[in-house]
């Protein structure tokens, strides 16, 4: 009876905490498993933009993935080869321009809020000079791709042999802010080794191993 009564207890006790828990248990994404996930990111960076519509190539900004395990995410340094000279967008540029003349005035130098952002994470005054008294503050981009810790997913292999980024991250080059497109699953890992052994890539053939070992520590 007493037995009963703990295990009543126990189970109340253990209904309630999966009450109060359950809104987290909601909001948990199981890494591998965010199929569809697409975050705000700190700032507004288009991919459509840049990879797109300018053509600058992948590599450019994630050279990582062509010489180690992560492709890497650009310092802000990188975007800067431009960003010293293109302060807003040309669009803008050229509307205050006409403003400008309209009014008879000279036009006013223009800075896009997004590009401010880059700015003062980088510590620039208003002459895009490295100002002292402002401290420097990596940009907190949101990683949208993620595998369990206790899989070993490597670039290299992937990149040499000529698997394209977009089959594994879909038309990156079309999303203004980038989503998950691929579930990034074992069977869907595993489900293109076979098919890779059969078939090749790009021509050529393939070794791609299915043993367990490869993908876990
Ligand atoms: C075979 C599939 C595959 C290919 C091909 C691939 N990626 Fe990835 N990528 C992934 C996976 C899986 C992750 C998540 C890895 C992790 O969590 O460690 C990832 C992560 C990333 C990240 C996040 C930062 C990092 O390094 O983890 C970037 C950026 C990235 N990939 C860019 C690229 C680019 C650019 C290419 C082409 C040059 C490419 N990827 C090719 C599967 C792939
Ligand atoms: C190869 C040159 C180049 C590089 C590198 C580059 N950009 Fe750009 N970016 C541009 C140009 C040119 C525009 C303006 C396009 C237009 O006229 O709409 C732009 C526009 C933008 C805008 C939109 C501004 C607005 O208000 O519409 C943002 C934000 C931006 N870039 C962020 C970045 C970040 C962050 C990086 C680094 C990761 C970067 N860019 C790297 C050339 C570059
Ligand atoms: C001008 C620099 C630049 C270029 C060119 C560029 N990227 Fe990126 N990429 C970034 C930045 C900055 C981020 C982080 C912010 C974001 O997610 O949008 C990023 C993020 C990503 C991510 C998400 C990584 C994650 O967190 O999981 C992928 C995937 C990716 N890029 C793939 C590509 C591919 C594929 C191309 C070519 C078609 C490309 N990128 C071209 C700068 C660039
Ligand atoms: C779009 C197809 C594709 C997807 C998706 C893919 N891979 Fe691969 N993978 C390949 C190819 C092709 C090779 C290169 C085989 C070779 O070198 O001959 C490879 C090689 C590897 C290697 C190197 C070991 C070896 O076989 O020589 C590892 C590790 C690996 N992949 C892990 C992963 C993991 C983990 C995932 C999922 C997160 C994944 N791959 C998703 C196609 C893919
Ligand atoms: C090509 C890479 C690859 C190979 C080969 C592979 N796995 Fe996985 N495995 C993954 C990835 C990626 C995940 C994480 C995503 C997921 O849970 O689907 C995973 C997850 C798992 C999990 C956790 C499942 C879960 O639901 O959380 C187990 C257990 C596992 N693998 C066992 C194995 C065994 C046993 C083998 C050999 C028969 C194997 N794996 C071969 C990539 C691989």
């Amino acid at each position: 009876m007493s037995g009963r009564l703990l295990t009543l207890v126990l189970l109340i006790g253990l209904l309630g905490s999966a009450f109060t828990l359950a809104p987290q248990i909601g909001a948990l994404h199981l890494p591998g498993n965010q199929q569809g996930y697409e975050p705000v990111q700190p700032i507004a960076f288009s991919h459509r933009l840049h990879a797109g519509e300018m053509q600058v190539a992948c590599l450019y900004c994630h050279s990582g993935a062509e010489s180690s395990r992560h492709a890497g995410i650009p310092s802000a340094g990188v975007c800067m080869n431009c960003h010293q000279f293109v302060n807003a967008p040309l669009g803008a540029l050229r509307a205050e321009e006409e403003l400008a003349k309209k009014e008879g005035r000279k036009p006013r130098r223009i800075i896009s809020p997004e590009l401010q952002k880059l700015y003062d994470a980088m510590a620039l005054g208003a002459d895009l000079k490295s100002d002292p008294r402002k401290t420097p503050t990596p940009i907190a981009w949101t990683k949208v791709h993620n595998v369990p810790d206790f899989v070993y997913f490597d670039h290299r292999p992937h990149v040499a042999t000529g698997v394209a980024c977009q089959s594994c991250h879909g038309p990156v080059e079309t999303m203004d802010r980038v989503a998950q497109v691929q579930p990034l699953t074992m069977g869907w890992c595993v489900n293109c080794h076979r098919q890779a052994n059969l078939v090749g890539v790009a021509g050529k053939k393939v070794n791609a191993s299915i043993d367990c070992s490869r993908c876990h520590y």
